[in-house]
């Protein structure tokens, strides 16, 4: 547990010193996610302009038997990024898995949620494995057998760029083997104002998720940014297709963090997340890219957000 907890901290602390030392003005999305962060998260998913949870678990709901009739049953279910674990039980209701495997890189929230799951289903055998889901994961013996079915929704790959979200394809197909299938959630281009509106809500709620990170930067890493100082900003970047969110500075500001001072000017950002958003060809190519063949696809009526289930094939050769 110490262990663990010190190079988070050790990672965390690295990240933040490349973004202000080395000046590329960028810190990682994970670290917006402490405990604070993944509740401001859980408070955003309910928010009249977050449309993508809400509409994610309707395609849930709304499409159980024809997922029944395309994955079968009997298979392990494997989470990736499980958290909260709160779309799960409407994809385990609806094709009577054989085993589910939650992944999760915080082992805190991963037992509770696994424990809250068991209630709802005590038949079926749960094996949660706390582990970075960026990197190969090595599945539990139990499960070794079984057909896979990877579970990733929330449209988390959105968070990734392109080259990392194809590595975790890689990764996936490697995890799950050949023969497994993945449903994963992606969120659609759509008009730039809901685009915006949903990462800049009138609550506020998104501009205290993104302010968190710098409070947490002055919890865990003895700092003194003050935080007053900056704004939540929202951007469509439509080169990349995707939302970027940054902390900008209302004024010049002077602060210190672990000891080391640094300053940034009037204006300057500090680029905290990227949230891609995918036309249908766009998202089946980046998963061919990362070795898995389009086998299905189901919208809502305003094509707000998109369910693909995908199979990993034997890898053929060109003709
Ligand atoms: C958890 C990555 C899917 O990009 O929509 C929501 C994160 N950030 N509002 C997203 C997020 C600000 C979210 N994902």
């Amino acid at each position: 547990m110490d262990m663990t907890t010190s190079r988070v901290d050790d990672s965390f602390r690295k990240d933040v010193r490349r973004c202000f030392e080395k000046q590329t003005f960028a810190i990682p999305a994970r670290w917006l996610y402490d405990r604070r962060g993944s509740e401001l998260f859980e408070d955003i998913t309910e928010l009249p302009e977050y449309y993508p949870t809400r509409t994610e678990t309707e395609l849930l709901k709304a499409n159980g038997p024809a997922f029944a009739a395309f994955v079968g049953q009997d298979r392990a279910v494997i989470e990736f990024g499980s958290g909260s674990s709160t779309k799960t039980p409407h994809l385990l209701k609806a094709i009577e898995p054989a085993a589910y495997v939650p992944i999760d890189i915080s082992g805190e929230f991963l037992e509770h949620s696994a424990s809250l799951l068991q209630e709802e289903f005590p038949e079926l055998p749960i094996y949660a494995v706390e582990a970075d889901f960026m990197k190969r994961v090595a599945l539990p013996e139990a499960v070794a057998d079984m057909p896979k079915l990877g579970f990733f929704p929330g449209s988390t790959i959105g968070n990734m760029i392109a080259r990392t979200s194809v590595d975790l394809l890689r990764f996936m197909r490697e995890t799950l083997g050949e023969g497994a299938q993945l449903l994963i959630g992606f969120d659609r281009i759509k008009d730039v104002q809901t685009l915006i509106d949903a990462y800049d809500d009138s609550a506020g709620v998104t501009a205290q998720f993104s302010l968190n990170l710098l409070h947490r930067i002055n919890r865990e890493l003895d700092g003194n940014i003050p935080v007053e100082q900056f704004r939540h900003k929202a951007v469509w970047n439509d080169l990349y297709a995707r939302i970027e969110i940054y902390l900008e500075a209302q004024a010049d500001v002077d602060f210190s963090i672990a000891g080391d001072d640094y300053s940034l000017r009037k204006e300057q950002k500090i680029h905290i997340e990227n949230s891609h958003k995918y036309g249908l060809r766009d998202a089946r190519l980046m998963l061919r890219a990362g070795g898995w063949t389009p086998l299905q696809e189901w919208s809502d009526e305003k094509d707000y957000f998109t369910l693909m289930l995908v199979e990993a094939h034997p890898l053929k050769h060109a003709p």
